[in-house]
Formats: structure tokens, C-alpha cells, sequence
């Protein structure tokens, strides 16, 4: 016979339960949001997300830039780069699509001599990397 305390906790049980499912079902939307938006700046950009990921790192973009979640890039002598895909101008002067993007990280001199921000010898493939994740990060 099932007392009253086994019946609270069934549902107890039961309430966590739905909790659990409906925290997984959220971090699914979550997960395949971010697969889904990976794919476009991939094809947008015509780089790899984690190999850009790297690239920030290896080329020390983070030791001037900050990027809220990105370990390492608390930089403040750029501008912060959270958010970037929705700006609609970069470096002061270019209309922010990836081909600037990476005219930008390649060769910042080269559009605004004199800048604080250095020519790092980026190459190409790496530019569209950098894009990439640069993109990824809302
Ligand atoms: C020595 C510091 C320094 C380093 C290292 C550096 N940047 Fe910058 N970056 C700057 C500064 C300063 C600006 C602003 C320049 C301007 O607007 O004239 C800037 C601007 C930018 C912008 C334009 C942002 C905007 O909102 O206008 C992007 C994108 C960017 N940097 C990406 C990178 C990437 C990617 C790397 C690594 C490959 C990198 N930066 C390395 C200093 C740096």
C-alpha cells in the first residue's frame, strides 16, 4: 500500500523528471542553434570555427581584445569582439562582411595606416579561420 509520503515523492520524482527533460530538450535548441549557425559562418566565410578558435590564440588576438566565454582574450586596447557579427562597421571605416573581415586581420596598416592594431602576417586560410569564429561569437 502506497502511503502519502510515497505518493508526494512519486511526484516529486516525477516533477524533476519533466524538469530534466524539458533542461535537455533547451540545451538540444541550444545545441543545434549553434551547430546551425557554425555551418553558415562556415559557408559565409569559407573557414573552420575551431581552426580560427586556435588562430586567436596562437596569433595572441585575445592579448588586445576581449571576448566574453574565450579564455585568454581580455585584451583592452582593441575594441571587444563579442558580438562583431552584428556591427555593421569595422575598423571605423569597412562595411563588416567577411571579405573586410579578413582584409582587416590580415592587413589593418593597409586600410588604416598607422593603426595601434598590427600587421601580424595572417595568412589567408587563417584570415578566413579567424572570420569564422570571430562570427560564432554573439
Ligand atoms: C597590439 C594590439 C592588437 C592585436 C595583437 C590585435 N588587435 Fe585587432 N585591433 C586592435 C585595435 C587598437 C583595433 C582598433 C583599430 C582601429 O579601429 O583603427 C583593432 C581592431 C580589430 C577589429 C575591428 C573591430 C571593430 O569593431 O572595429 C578586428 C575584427 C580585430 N581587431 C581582430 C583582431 C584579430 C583577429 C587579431 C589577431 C589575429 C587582432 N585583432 C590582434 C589591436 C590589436
Amino acid at each position: 500500500m502506497l502511503s502519502r509520503q510515497n505518493k508526494l515523492t512519486g511526484l516529486a520524482a516525477g516533477a524533476i523528471g519533466a524538469v530534466l527533460l524539458v533542461a535537455a530538450a533547451g540545451y538540444g535548441n541550444y545545441r543545434s542553434a549553434q551547430s546551425q549557425l557554425r555551418d553558415k559562418v562556415e559557408a559565409m566565410t569559407g573557414g573552420h570555427v575551431e581552426s580560427g578558435r586556435r588562430a586567436f590564440s596562437a596569433y595572441g588576438c585575445g592579448s588586445c581584445h576581449s571576448i566574453s566565454g574565450v579564455g585568454g582574450a581580455s585584451g583592452l586596447v582593441g575594441p571587444p569582439l563579442t558580438g562583431i557579427g552584428g556591427r555593421a562597421i569595422i575598423g571605423g571605416k569597412l562595411e563588416n562582411k567577411p571579405d573586410n573581415l579578413q582584409r582587416w586581420i590580415m592587413d589593418p596598416q593597409a586600410i588604416t595606416p598607422g593603426t595601434a592594431m598590427p600587421r601580424l602576417g595572417v595568412e589567408p586560410q587563417a584570415a578566413r579561420d579567424l572570420s569564422a569564429f570571430l562570427y560564432m561569437q554573439s
